[in-house]
């Protein structure tokens, strides 16, 4: 049986489809009902992840194993290292994660074997998964309005390819996972109210 981590939820979808937004809505909400809540992303902010968004605005190039690995390597700190994710769920709080390693399969299977960045992802599943389903057209929108750098998987033709390979992993999704997509033509508050369903 897969290990599933109680009271984790992440949180995912192809570039645009608005994961941090909902991310910060449930944890406003969770706290408003008086849990503790420690809402965290990936990748995240320590070493290893500002590497990873250096590779990905464009500036340094490496090979896409390389990549795969950088992210499973972040990952396995964000989840067992110190302040991480296990840690605070000993201690008692819900962990809210804007992205986890379906964004791995989804992403780097793209340019690596899914069996290589499956079998280099050997973590526990949460409880909750809630995949943001977003027309890619959409997305791009959603994107250009935000401004800033574009990134290295920000293009059409590449999220096309992303937003299938997380549809086709869904089957990977153990039946003990609360597992929920939401189709992102929903605006901000209908989608996060649909969230909310799995919580009250
Ligand atoms: P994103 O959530 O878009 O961060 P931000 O909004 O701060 O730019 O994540 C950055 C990019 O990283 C996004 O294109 C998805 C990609 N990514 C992977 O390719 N693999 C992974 O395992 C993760 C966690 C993210």
């Amino acid at each position: 049986m897969k290990q599933i981590l109680k009271n984790f939820i992440v949180i995912e979808g192809i570039d645009g489809a608005g994961t941090t937004t909902q991310s910060k809505l449930l944890a406003k909400f969770l706290e408003k009902e008086g849990k503790k809540v420690f809402l965290t992303q990936e990748p995240t902010d320590s070493e290893i992840g500002k590497l990873i968004r250096k590779v990905l605005s464009g500036k340094c190039e490496i090979d896409p194993r390389s990549l795969s690995l950088l992210f499973s390597s972040d990952r396995a700190e964000h989840l067992y290292g110190k302040g991480g994710v296990i840690e605070h769920m000993e201690n008692g709080f819900y962990v809210i994660s804007d992205r986890y390693f379906q964004s791995s399969i989804a992403y780097q299977g793209l340019s690596v074997e899914k069996s290589f960045v499956i079998e280099t992802n050997p973590f526990p599943f949460p409880e909750y998964y809630i995949f943001l389903d977003v027309e890619v057209d959409m997305a791009l929108e959603r994107i250009g309005k935000r401004g800033g750098e574009k990134e290295i998987f920000e293009k059409k033709e590449i999220l096309e390819k992303v937003r299938k390979n997380y549809i086709s992993e869904l089957g990977r999704i153990p039946t003990e996972t609360r597992l929920m997509r939401i189709s992102g033509e929903k605006g901000i508050e209908e989608t996060h109210s649909e969230i909310l369903s799995l919580f009250t």
